[in-house]
């Protein structure tokens, strides 16, 4: 499923354009076949603007050349994955810690295209998945009070094979954080940002145009829009 939804996603992109790159194993898929295209001469003229260090990776390694947001004016389309999208096409990101550099390169893109399978699909966000939010390391204590009386449970993320807690790209920690409820969610993303300390959540309100959707129909892998 993750492997054709990303092809789909890199059958979008067209020559002569800027193309965020996504973080995540759904998102790889659509860069290896962006890098496939590029070998096989179909794709040209092509620059990526890499959400996080495991993309420029990937990115380096398909040939996909790389530029920054210091260099270019605009993002023509950005392609990136989801931990949980709702019928309003408002997402839950940040399984990969790499929320803060995706969202300010998903919202530059002209067109925001996500790349999930089906079990990503919720009635209403945090249903399945906890909210991460990026805190400077000084502020996690003051964070985590302030996301309590908001009625949250936040857990600081720690490290496989590695003690500690996870590091993001940017050197924070990510604090995952259960809410029974997100009833509105563009209000929690605002309400979260504005605790001192906090620099970045993983509520991407608004900020979707097309969700593709892999899914197994009769045994076969087919990708839906939504
Ligand atoms: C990283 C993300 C990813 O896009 C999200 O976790 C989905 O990843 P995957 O495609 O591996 O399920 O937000 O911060």
């Amino acid at each position: 499923m993750k492997q054709q939804v990303g092809k789909a996603a890199a059958d979008r992109v067209q020559s002569g354009t800027i193309v965020g790159l996504g973080t995540g194993s759904t998102t790889a898929y659509a860069l290896q076949y962006i890098g496939e295209r590029i070998a096989k001469g179909e794709l040209k003229d092509i620059k990526g603007v890499p959400t996080s260090f495991q993309a420029e990776v990937l990115a380096k390694q398909y040939n996909i050349p790389l530029t920054t947001l210091d260099d270019i004016d605009h993002i023509d389309i950005a392609i990136d994955g989801a931990d949980e999208v709702d019928p309003n096409k408002n997402l839950i990101k940040g399984g990969g810690a790499a929320h803060t550099r995706e969202k300010i390169v998903d919202c530059l893109a002209t067109q925001f295209i996500v790349v999930v399978d089906s079990t990503k699909l919720v009635e209403k966000l945090g249903s399945t998945f906890l909210l991460p939010v990026e805190v400077i390391p000084m502020a996690k204590t003051p964070v985590m009070n302030a996301i309590e009386k908001l009625g949250g449970k936040p857990t600081l993320r720690m490290g496989v094979k590695k003690a500690g807690p996870v590091i993001t790209d940017q050197g924070n920690f990510v604090i995952d954080v259960k809410f029974d409820n997100i009833e509105n969610p563009a209000e929690l993303e605002k309400t979260l940002n504005n605790i001192p300390g906090v620099l970045e959540n993983g509520l991407f309100v608004g900020v979707a145009d097309v969700i593709l959707v892999g899914e197994i129909i009769d045994g076969q892998p087919k990708v839906r829009e939504i």
